[in-house]
């Protein structure tokens, strides 16, 4: 493990050094979000607003914060979200997450967006719990055959990601010209030359290819979610997957419990409370502000997780106290490839596992289903 890494304290140092590592226009792409990057902020902020009470003298705190996630055992009550592209962050690409999160022991949701394929993710991590995160694409064709694909690399769990009918405008990516990719321009192209340890070169000979879809797509570029999105997305094509996936099918991007019904009585067995980190629509609730209000209205047995501005573990205990099973972590574990390849996501994770626990104890809580709303000040007064 680098120096620089183990000085990192916590997910800000990471980013910090990332920020550092990246050419701009990747940070760029990774820190971002849509707009004035309003709810990107609600996201932490809600968080920071939840004060927690400590318990003292609860006697053996010796905190086990495993879970059970789609009936296997999650080692820490977080999954790595999907996060297109995050092959570009690091040489070792999405494999590298894979073995982290692997011998974390916890799953890692793979984008559909990889730029290493489904295949390569799993035969670099045979033993790594894989969802497959899923976008509606014109083509129902192609999704079919992903689907036939995820079955037979032994993924069980398929996440329908539903709150991206179209692309939002990211002020950043518009700034540095992000979605012209595979293209770069010159500015694109000199901020790649200054990071000459990286691999970019494979960038300047060729094309970054996504490579899950490749095969689909005479390019394999950007544009081609940018085309096949499909913006008439509804509830009849969730019905329509659930017919062809009999394994565990969640909905991730939810805010709405009206919506989260619909899903239920649609046939998702799982829900992914999320506003896409902030990066669809600004101005949407922080992801931790809806969950309250969706987890109300939503059978005690029906998982519940959420991702948006887990930035600490004292976060996840907020989540849980909220009624959420686990938390879903997008940028952080990016954070975390972008400066250590696969030791820098194990980082992340060892870092988010520690302060859990650590709270746990401090909260008198020995369990992760025993956290409820008690823990929060606020229940207190
Ligand atoms: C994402 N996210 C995302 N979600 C998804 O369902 N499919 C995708 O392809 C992507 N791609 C993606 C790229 C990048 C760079 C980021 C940062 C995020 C959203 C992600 O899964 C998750 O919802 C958020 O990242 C959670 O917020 P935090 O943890 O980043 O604050």
């Amino acid at each position: 493990m680098s120096a620089a890494l183990t000085r990192c304290a916590g997910v800000d140092d990471l980013r910090a050094l990332a920020a550092r590592r990246l050419p701009r226009f990747l940070f760029d792409f990774l820190d971002g979000a849509a707009g004035l990057e309003r709810t990107a902020a609600a996201n932490q902020d809600t968080f920071a607003s939840m004060l927690l009470q400590p318990r003292v003298l609860a006697g053996d705190v010796q905190p086990d914060a495993s879970v059970a996630l789609a009936g296997r055992v999650s080692a820490l009550p977080m999954v790595l979200a999907p996060v297109a592209f995050a092959g570009l962050l690091h040489v070792g690409q999405e494999q590298a997450a894979a073995r982290a999160a692997a011998s974390a022991g916890v799953p890692m949701c793979l984008a559909m967006a990889s730029i290493a394929s489904m295949e390569e993710v799993r035969s670099a991590a045979p033993e790594a719990e894989l969802y497959m995160q899923l976008y509606m694409l014109r083509n129902r064709s192609i999704v079919e055959d992903v689907l036939e694909r995820a079955r037979a690399i032994d993924i069980r769990t398929l996440v329908l990601t539903v709150d991206v009918p179209m692309h939002t405008r990211r002020y950043r990516d518009l700034r540095n010209g992000f979605y012209r990719l595979p293209y770069l321009d010159a500015r694109m192209r000199l901020d790649v030359l200054r990071h000459p340890r990286w691999a970019w070169a494979r960038w300047l000979a060729g094309k970054p290819r996504f490579g899950t879809v490749a095969r689909y797509t005479q390019d394999g570029g950007a544009d081609f979610f940018l085309r096949q999105l499909d913006p008439s997305l509804c509830w009849a094509d969730v019905a329509w997957l659930r017919r062809r996936w009999p394994g565990p099918l969640w909905l991730k991007g939810l805010l709405d419990p009206e919506d989260a019904a619909e899903a239920l009585a649609q046939g998702a067995d799982a829900l992914v409370v999320s506003n896409h980190g902030g990066r669809q629509l600004d101005g949407s609730p922080s992801a931790v502000g809806a969950l309250a209000r969706i987890r109300e209205r939503t059978p005690a047995g029906v998982p519940l997780f959420v991702d948006g501005g887990v930035r600490e573990g004292t976060d996840l205990v907020r989540l849980r106290a909220l009624g959420a099973d686990a938390g879903w972590i997008g940028r952080p574990w990016g954070y975390g490839l972008a400066a250590g390849g696969e030791a820098g996501v194990r980082y992340v994770l060892d870092m988010l596992g520690q302060e859990l626990r650590i709270a746990m104890a401090l909260l008198g809580k020995r369990r992760w289903r025993d956290i409820d709303a008690s823990v929060l000040a606020s229940a207190r007064h």
